[in-house]
């Protein structure tokens, strides 16, 4: 059942916790990398808004660039299944690659994603960043370079994150009580 009442979401991530959390991710990138250029590739839809925040405190040059993969349908169970809806991408090749994803879940989009950069172009750095880690459902053996939160099995919504395409626009993260 869809609601749109705010008093059924439990925040678990409030908007400060957010926003302090990415500036220390931010912190540690600049620090990593220093001068040299970068290609963000954010995963659309769910990471729109953690790129469009976290890109704000990074201070070496980059480029940024959008994909759209989909595997979650309309319900709250991974399909396992990646959707490429669109991969377009520039010549990455001798770049630095960082993606960044909303969440890690069965890890599926990840390795999908992983092989395919490295299948496609010789890159001079790969990273898989996301803000939410859920491990306790990984299903394939893959880990991100880095995360903001790891988080207990609870399907997630708010800061980009949806369910059926709703919640994206909360600037906090919650769950939906039963
Ligand atoms: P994975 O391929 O199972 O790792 O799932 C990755 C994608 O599923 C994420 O990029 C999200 O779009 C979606 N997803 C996984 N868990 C959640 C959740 O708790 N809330 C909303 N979307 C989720
Ligand atoms: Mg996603």
């Amino acid at each position: 059942m869809i609601t749109l009442n705010k008093q059924d979401i439990k925040p678990v991530f409030s908007a400060d916790e957010i926003d302090a959390r990415i500036k220390e991710m931010a912190a540690l990138l600049n620090d990593e990398y220093k001068n040299e250029e970068v290609y963000i590739i954010s995963v659309l839809k769910g990471a729109v808004i953690f790129t469009t925040d976290i890109i704000k405190h990074l201070t070496m040059p980059l480029k940024l660039e959008f994909i759209r993969l989909s595997s979650y349908g309309s319900g709250t169970v991974s399909s396992g299944k990646v959707n490429a809806v669109d991969i377009s991408l520039p010549d990455l090749n001798g770049k630095h690659v960082i993606i960044l994803e909303d969440i890690i879940d069965t890890g599926h989009t990840a390795q999908f994603l992983t092989n395919f950069i490295n299948h496609n172009f010789k890159v001079k750095s790969y990273k898989f960043i996301t803000l939410l880690d859920k491990k306790s459902r990984r299903e394939v053996n893959i880990n991100p370079d880095m995360y903001g939160f790891d988080i207990d099995d609870k399907f997630l919504i708010g800061y980009g994150l949806d369910f059926d395409g709703y919640y994206r626009n909360l600037d906090y993260i919650g769950y939906l009580e039963e």
